[in-house]
């Protein structure tokens, strides 16, 4: 399995943010009545729209065979956000920590006063960046309001989509923008790019981490026919019938370069699948990964085969 790490310069911003705050004034309705949410551990503290509705929609997680999702925007992410997912991403955050050598990002970061991690998931990532830099406010948007109460006072989060057309902040506003494990979330990641280039302040940055789905075998004893390899086909399979492709990680370097980034850096990391490897690090690390895989099988199964493949769900569990 690889990760691949995109970080980014965006030097050459100035000419283009004239344009872009020209045209953020003629639209900035969007920003008074946009869709999305505030919350703190206290629930929402301030909100756009249509207020009750939202809300409500927010907190409903629609259940479908055993797993919940989420309301908001209901049907557009189609892993699920219970639970046993929320424990799921918090190990994988473990597991990346370990892989990135302890590194929560990459790219040159000197004193960022405004963060954004879409896609935040748990939060975690953004509590930790909250805590690194207690000058920086950093907001974390999600379609799940699955964070945790507390976390630092210059930490929020944000129920949004990121796919909406404008977000709801001026254009060059953050310097630095996140994103992480977003495979299989927009039918166009190009386009959150294109979007978050739009909204770093000239000199800023952008970094994004994604797994290949690919399972690679360093000495070609992998054989075709590996059960593993078979299900992340039909995983990739079922992903492009709904027209939000998982294997995005080999593009992401192409699609920076194409929203105008400059110095666009590519790193890739080898992930262990499973504890078979000689060196003992990387064995722990696979024992780890093995056993989030496996907590995963059913969350990247259910509603992807169900829905794009027409598998029962007897079918899935089928030992
Ligand atoms: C696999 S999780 C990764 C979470 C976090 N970035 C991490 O690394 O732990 C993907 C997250 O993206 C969120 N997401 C999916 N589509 C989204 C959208 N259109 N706008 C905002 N968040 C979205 C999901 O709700 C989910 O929490």
């Amino acid at each position: 399995m690889d990760i691949t790490l995109n970080s980014v310069a965006a030097h050459d911003l100035h000419r283009r943010m004239s344009d872009h705050r020209s045209s953020f004034e003629c639209g900035s309705n969007r920003s008074v009545t946009g869709d999305t949410i505030c919350y703190s551990g206290e629930g929402p503290i301030s909100y756009d729209g249509d207020t009750q509705s939202l809300t409500n929609s927010v907190y409903e997680f629609p259940k479908e065979n055993g797993r919940s999702y989420h309301g908001y925007r209901a049907g557009a992410y189609r892993f699920p956000n219970d639970l046993n997912e929320i424990d799921r991403l918090d190990s994988q955050f473990e597991i990346l920590r370990i892989l990135f050598q302890g590194h929560n990002y990459f790219a040159p970061l000197a004193n960022p006063q405004k963060i954004l991690d879409i896609g935040t998931g748990t939060g975690q990532w953004a509590i930790e960046m909250g805590d690194e830099f207690p000058d920086a406010e950093v907001q974390g948007t999600d379609l799940s309001p699955i964070q945790p109460p507390l976390v630092p006072e210059n930490v929020h989060f944000f129920i949004d989509d990121a796919s909406d057309d404008d977000w709801v902040v001026p254009p060059a506003h953050f310097d630095y923008i996140h994103t992480r494990l977003l495979l299989g979330a927009f039918t166009d990641f190009s386009e959150i790019i294109r979007k978050a280039f739009f909204h770093l302040k000239p000199g800023g940055w952008m970094e994004g981490q994604e797994a290949m789905t690919t399972p690679y075998c360093d000495d070609g004893t992998m054989p075709p026919d590996w059960p593993f390899f078979e299900w992340t086909s039909y995983c990739d399979k079922a992903a492009m019938e709904a027209g939000r492709p998982l294997r995005i990680a080999n593009r992401m370097k192409k699609w920076y370069e194409q929203a105008g980034f400059v110095d666009v850096q590519e790193k890739i990391f080898k992930l262990p699948l499973n504890p078979w490897a000689n060196d003992p690090e990387e064995r722990s690390l696979g024992k780890m990964s093995e056993e989030n895989w496996l907590a995963g099988l059913n969350a990247f199964s259910m509603a992807p085969f169900t829905r794009d493949l027409e598998w029962t769900k007897e079918e899935i569990e089928v030992p």
